[in-house]
């Protein structure tokens, strides 16, 4: 298929029901995990123009810095620490209008005012959580949550 993405649509509902099924033609059965969370995080990125989009993959005891888009992040996170360490250990979406007031936010880049973050189950293992950040503060709502959570399940599908 062609690599362009087609995305109309005023509402980030409507965006997002435009990008899912262009996202599974692009990954299609490609298996390769790191090309996909590659692919997905440039896709988010490009659609809404989010920050930062990216991946962080349990390794061992730690989440450790995966394929993203945007500025250089921290490399690793421990068990809740920040939001991404305590969506790891709650093994619930964190959704964070306003990340100064997050205790224990680990702030990668002052630019970022609020974030999702959104763990990746398989059963009850936390494979790892997608990140998405926003410049703005309060960006996030209950669509993102339930597109992002969406998108989880599918790419747990492909990552064991
Ligand atoms: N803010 C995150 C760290 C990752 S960066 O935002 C890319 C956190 O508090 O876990």
């Amino acid at each position: 298929m062609a690599e362009d993405l087609i995305i109309s649509g005023n509402t980030r509902r409507e965006r997002y029901e435009m990008l899912f099924p262009q996202l599974r033609a692009l990954i299609g059965d490609e298996k390769d995990l790191i090309a996909n969370l590659a692919n997905i995080s440039a896709a988010l990125r490009e659609t809404f123009g989010f920050f930062w989009v990216g991946f962080y993959w349990v390794r061992n005891d730690e989440l450790v810095l995966g394929p993203f888009q945007g500025s250089v992040a921290c490399t690793r996170i421990a068990l809740g620490k920040g939001v991404c360490g305590a969506a790891w250990q709650t093994r619930k979406t964190q959704l964070v209008p306003d990340v100064e007031a997050f205790p224990g936010h680990i702030a990668c880049s002052a630019l970022s005012k609020s974030e999702i973050v959104v763990p990746i189950l398989h059963g009850e293992t936390v494979l790892g959580v997608l990140d998405v950040d926003s410049d703005k503060l309060n960006d996030f709502d209950e669509t993102d949550v339930e597109f992002l959570e969406q998108l989880c399940v599918w790419i747990s599908s492909f990552s064991v």
